[in-house]
């Protein structure tokens, strides 16, 4: 038990949640922008979207994938979810039986977490944290987790690269995997022509290193999936798998309904998933990797 899980017993939450007290919030507060307002003021806008239909699609597609490179034992495992958001992925993998630590800067998230995994009946499960995702290597030990996630956070890290390594130093072993979500590139050039029907914000996408969120404003970075590998590569990680998340979705006329079609639109996503020549303009990239 290290000395953080220790002082986070000490100050048990309601039911069974456990929650890390404060720790690093000195060095929180030095990194703080608008990226933590957002996460902080926006959190319950989060938790609806993320009950939308592409709210459900990436989670699920996202998830989907992970799930195949979990062990067939996932029972015990520990897991960490870096950027934990609303705990919806961390409520996943307790229902599998894992044991997972969720990470957020963001109270606010680890409300909505602990009231979630409250409610899916997994709080004895699931640690919350508050702390940096920069400050991964000061708030756990070495080689103490088989699966960590990190989706959709990289986009909003001033130093994504650092904490990659801080996620690779954190791996159990050679065995242990990283899913890595971010926003792709190539879905913002798709859907600036096909959504917004907007050319030149089509055109200059194509080299964009930064995008616009619509869902809170602000810029979010946009990675290629080549660009991803060079940082995952960076951080000593080897790439098992490459997938795509939401490749046409989004792009849909509107007499297919989302929501009632919603099965046979996830079994689609989830084939052009796995395909490279579709999933290299999906809206967002996934890789999952190990230690090389
Ligand atoms: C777009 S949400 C993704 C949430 C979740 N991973 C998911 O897939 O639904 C990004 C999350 O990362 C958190 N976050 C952003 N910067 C962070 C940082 N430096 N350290 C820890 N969490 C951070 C935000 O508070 C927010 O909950």
């Amino acid at each position: 038990m290290t000395i953080l899980t220790f002082l986070a017993m000490l100050v048990r939450g309601g039911r069974g949640v456990l929650v890390a007290p404060h720790v690093g919030r000195r060095s929180m507060k030095m990194t703080a922008n608008a990226d933590s307002e957002r996460f902080q003021n926006g959190a319950d806008k989060y938790a609806a979207y993320l009950e939308t239909p592409e709210g459900r699609l990436r989670s699920d597609l996202s998830f989907d994938n992970l799930q195949d490179f979990l062990p067939p034992q996932a029972k015990d495992l520990c897991a960490l979810d870096v950027g934990c958001g609303t705990g919806a992925a961390a409520i996943r993998l307790a229902r599998l039986g894992m044991h997972i630590t969720v990470l957020d800067s963001s109270p606010a998230m680890l409300d909505i977490a602990k009231r979630k995994a409250e409610e899916a009946g997994v709080a004895d499960k699931i640690v919350l944290q508050h702390g940096d995702a920069a400050q991964l290597t000061n708030l756990f030990r070495a080689a103490s987790f088989d699966v960590i996630l990190c989706h959709n956070v990289l986009e909003y890290l001033d130093d994504p690269i650092a904490v990659l390594c801080g996620a690779a130093r954190s791996l159990r072993d050679s065995s242990a995997i990283l899913s890595v979500l971010v926003r792709n590139r190539a879905g913002e050039v798709f859907k600036a022509a096909i959504q917004a029907g907007d050319l030149a914000v089509a055109e200059s996408n194509l080299i964009a290193e930064w995008g616009q969120e619509t869902l809170y404003g602000g810029r979010v970075r946009l990675f290629t999936p080549d660009r991803l590998q060079a940082m995952l590569n960076a951080a000593s990680l080897a790439v098992t798998a490459e997938r795509g998340v939401r490749v046409l979705a989004d792009y849909l006329p509107s007499r297919i309904s989302r929501s009632a079609d919603y099965e046979r639109i996830f079994e689609l996503e989830r084939k052009l998933s796995r395909r490279p020549e579709y999933a290299g303009v999906a809206r967002y990239t996934q890789c999952v990797a190990r230690l090389g």
